[in-house]
């Protein structure tokens, strides 16, 4: 009888609905998950052509290289670069954990989600400050 009282108000972990996604509370590590698979395909699709074509107009001609400063030196030139710049740092620091965690370290609840923070502060953080100097502040 008390094992099938306490079977009863035992919780059920289901699948959730599309519609509850936005309303989904992912943990810390959750989140880094998602942002290191999403940050991975931008330097993929985006990252990639964007640095080879600015490499290509730095190098063609002295006109290309106008080109390219004309781009970098714009106002959706320097936000494109400062995703990008994001992206990467928070693709390689995740990376990093993810390495550390592969090898054991770091895999109980509370390190995992201190770690999980650190990495989503770090990228920020060290994106805050390359902004900066994109921008030209220093
Ligand atoms: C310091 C640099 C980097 C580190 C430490 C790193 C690390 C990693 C690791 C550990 C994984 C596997 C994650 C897992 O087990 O699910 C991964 C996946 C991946 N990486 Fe990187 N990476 C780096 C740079 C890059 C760059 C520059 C690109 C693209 C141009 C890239 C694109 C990807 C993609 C597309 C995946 C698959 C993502 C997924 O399946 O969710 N990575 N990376």
């Amino acid at each position: 009888m008390a094992d099938i009282a306490a079977r009863k108000v035992r919780p059920e972990f289901r699948n959730i609905q599309v519609s509850q996604i936005l309303s989904y509370r992912l943990p810390p590590a959750g989140i880094v998950s998602i942002l290191h698979r999403l940050s991975g395909a931008l330097l993929f699709l985006v990252g990639i052509p964007f640095c080879l074509y600015l490499l290509q107009q730095s190098l063609t001609s002295e006109i290309s290289f106008e080109s390219y400063r004309a781009i970098v030196g714009s106002i959706p030139g320097k936000l494109v670069l400062l995703v990008l710049m994001w992206a990467f740092l928070h693709h390689a620091i995740a990376g990093i954990r993810y390495l550390l965690l592969d090898r054991h370290m770091g895999i109980l609840k509370e390190s995992s989600r201190l770690s999980a923070q650190i990495v989503l502060v770090a990228s920020l953080l060290l994106t805050a400050v390359l902004g900066l100097k994109l921008f030209g502040v220093f």
